[in-house]
């Protein structure tokens, strides 16, 4: 038996999962809501599987006609994944033959590494500024003929930094035959989007996920929106049944009543962020203002910080190089970022 040289040559993309059970830890290291999916979302599912739906195959027209109205777009532009990381799977499946060159910042969504790497492409990365903003003439200068692809984490995790709209404009309008995937996974958090580019430049690609704010990223869904013509080649390449009907009763109550969602999402980019700032600020710790419900962290001793905290149980999620004296940290709900908030103080204090 023989597996491809660009398998063979690849690591595991292994994130630390295990043990992560809410009812033992604040976990602040996954980016996930910090609240489960409200009650009218847990009811939607037991009558779903009461009613005896689990015995026949998916069929996603409904869903898509809501999710079209969520997004304001036509449901020809769009494509159910499981999870966002197929939505990424299946583009660069779409978009990169062995040799070619995708162009995406460091550091960046290891999930866009690991996947080109199986296609054996050839990845250009680079480097965030020391601010942690988007090196965007870097990337517009290492373009060339073999980029098949640029992709743009807007905003990026774990920097939590953007792209502006007309930086991607600008993308978009000088290399109309490359793609531009711009990640929106954090899309709900920021209410900014490129998606009004969508209508002039046929090369850009959006993928979101319902893992983040809708808060069901164990039941796998995640979206792709791009013009009719490439979102009918995606369909080639993702399976007829891959994306279970299960998240889309969850997905459904969550966008037919969003109230819940959007309470918590005011709760936690309102109170809990500038809360969480203004600690760092006062205790002189270097952190980087991203946009996103999570937060980039430089501390002295950025082992010990990560030890102590998880001995308080408290999880967030150490970095690796070229940020390796960071950590990032998921926002919580107020009372939970007050817990980190007096978990960190005594921290400061030994
Ligand atoms: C930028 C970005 N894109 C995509 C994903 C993957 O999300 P999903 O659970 O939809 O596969 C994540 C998850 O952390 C992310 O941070």
């Amino acid at each position: 038996m023989k597996i491809r040289e660009s398998i063979l040559k690849l690591g595991n993309y292994k994130p630390p999962l295990e043990g992560r059970n809410p009812k033992d830890f604040l976990l602040m290291d996954f980016n996930e809501s910090p609240l489960p999916p409200p009650a009218h979302v847990i009811e939607a599912l037991v009558k779903y599987i009461q009613d005896n739906r689990l015995q026949t195959y998916p069929a996603y027209g409904d869903f898509l006609a809501l999710l079209g109205d969520y997004v304001a777009i036509d449901p020809g532009h769009l494509m159910l994944t499981n999870g966002s990381d197929q939505g990424i799977d299946i583009s660069l499946r779409a978009l990169l033959n062995e040799g070619d060159e995708m162009l995406m910042a460091q550091p960046g969504f290891a999930m866009f590494f690991q996947i080109a790497g199986t296609l054996g492409a050839r990845i250009v990365s680079p480097q965030y500024r020391s601010d942690m903003s988007f090196p965007f003439e870097e990337i517009m200068e290492a373009v060339n003929p073999r980029t098949r692809l640029v992709v743009v984490i807007n905003p990026n995790n774990p920097t939590g930094t953007s792209a502006s709209l007309d930086q991607i404009r600008i993308l978009l309008e000088s290399f109309p035959e490359t793609a531009i995937l711009v990640d929106e996974a954090y899309f709900e958090f920021t209410q900014h989007t490129c998606l009004s580019l969508l209508s002039e430049h046929q090369n850009l690609i959006i993928v979101r996920t319902f893992s983040k704010a809708f808060a069901i990223p164990s039941l796998r869904l995640g979206y792709v929106i791009a013009h009719p013509s490439f979102i009918g080649q995606l369909y080639k390449i993702r399976g007829p049944y891959d994306v279970n009907m299960v998240s889309l009763v969850a997905a459904r109550a969550q966008l037919e009543q969003p109230a819940k969602w959007q309470t918590m999402i005011q709760e936690i980019m309102e109170e809990a962020k500038p809360m969480l700032e203004q600690f760092f600020k006062e205790q002189g710790i270097r952190f980087y203002p991203g946009e996103a419900n999570f937060m980039l962290v430089e501390p002295d001793n950025v082992k010990e910080v990560i030890e102590f905290l998880k001995n308080r149980k408290i999880l967030v999620r150490p970095m690796r190089a070229p940020i390796a004296q960071t950590f990032r940290v998921s926002l919580g709900m107020t009372e939970q970022t007050q817990c980190f908030i007096d978990a960190y103080s005594d921290y400061l204090k030994i």
